[in-house]
């Protein structure tokens, strides 16, 4: 059974302009153990679908989808706070920009012990049980490679460097023990070095800890480095999706090949709201969405039939999404 099965999930949301699909049908699967990543340039939808997988989408959007299972449970027949509920303890979500991310008025140290649940705990008196705590959130910051435990757990936020911050980020999201670890674009921003250890951590905690990764970027070098398979997202619609190696040798859609061609020795990142080498124009806004293929206005092979949504074909695990993918002659 999969980890996470969601099939043609469809968010819509109140534009000036009215209701508009921010997400168009989007498929994405996880197994156990699996770094997936999730590629699209800056606006293609990536942040909204971690959004939706945990529960943390505006009140009053309207989510939809053929379905949407954690662990073989269907989350979309429970309300948000109760999908919050399920996922909190099996899914954990680190973003860009830790320093953000946590709050600049306590300690590392009173942060992440507040995060320790009181089951990890057990019972006992009070100072066994704060001895107890002392030594989960020491374990906690090995885990991750922090070195001065004692340094970083009375610092603040603002007062520690980047890269122990996005680690110390990964502490706390680890806390719970999560199957899923689901990392927004955590590495954006960084300098090679950090960057770089960032990555090697993740990897580490795939390999020894069996944690299955969503890697959502714009780093194809990192991307290339770490997972096994990829989704390629383009202005809400899933466009592609396989074995990162099958997809990088052979993609089939217009866009995949575009990316591709624009880091061509998955050297650079993806430009953010870039025109990518390959195609002009830039990502549309939700306010001016093409009907049909969203790639329909830059895309060099579209055809009158265009304006109609492709389905969803797929050659063995290799899934995509359009009318005249690259391994057929355009007539
Ligand atoms: N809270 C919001 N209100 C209105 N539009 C939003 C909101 N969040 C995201 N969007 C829009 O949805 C689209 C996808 O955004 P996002 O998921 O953040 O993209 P990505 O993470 O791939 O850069 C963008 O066009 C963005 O402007
Ligand atoms: S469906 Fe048409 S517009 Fe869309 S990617 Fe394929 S050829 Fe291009
Ligand atoms: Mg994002």
């Amino acid at each position: 059974m999969p980890l996470l099965d969601i099939k043609n999930l469809t968010l819509e949301i109140e534009t000036a302009n009215g209701w508009v699909k921010a997400l168009d049908k989007i498929n994405l699967s996880m197994e156990a153990n699996e770094v997936r990543a999730l590629v699209g340039e800056s606006g293609s939808g990536k942040s909204l679908v971690v959004k939706s997988i945990v529960g943390a989408i505006n009140e009053g959007w309207q989510l939809t989808a053929d379905r949407m299972n954690w662990r073989g449970q269907d989350l979309l027949g429970l309300n948000q706070s109760k999908r919050r509920n399920v996922v909190k303890d099996e899914i954990a979500v680190i973003f860009q920009n830790p320093v953000s991310s946590l709050d600049p008025t306590a300690s590392l140290g009173e942060q992440l012990e507040e995060t320790i649940p009181d089951f990890l705990i057990g019972r006992g008196w009070f100072w066994q049980r704060r001895q107890r705590r002392k030594q989960l959130v020491t374990r906690q910051l090995q885990k991750v490679g922090i070195k001065n435990h004692d340094l970083c757990l009375k610092s603040f936020p603002h007062q520690i460097p980047d890269d122990i911050c996005q680690k110390f980020m990964i502490a706390m999201a680890l806390v719970s023990e999560p199957k899923l670890l689901i990392a927004d674009d955590p590495t954006r921003g960084m300098e090679t070095t950090t960057k770089g250890q960032i990555l090697k951590l993740l990897a580490r905690l795939n390999q020894t800890k069996g944690l299955s990764i969503l890697f959502v970027s714009h780093d194809l070098l990192a991307i290339s480095s770490m997972a096994q398979t990829m989704t390629v997202l383009y202005c809400g619609q899933t466009v592609e999706a396989g074995r990162l190696k099958k997809l990088r040798k052979r993609p089939l859609h217009p866009y995949t090949k575009a990316l591709l061609d624009s880091a061509p020795s998955f050297s650079k990142d993806l430009l953010p709201k870039s025109d990518l080498s390959a195609l002009p124009g830039t990502i549309p806004t939700l306010q001016h969405l093409p009907t049909g293929c969203r790639l329909g206005p830059r895309c060099p092979r579209a055809q009158k039939e265009c304006v109609k949504i492709p389905s969803m074909r797929r050659i063995h695990e290799h899934h995509y999404s359009c009318h005249f993918p690259l391994h057929r002659p355009i007539r």
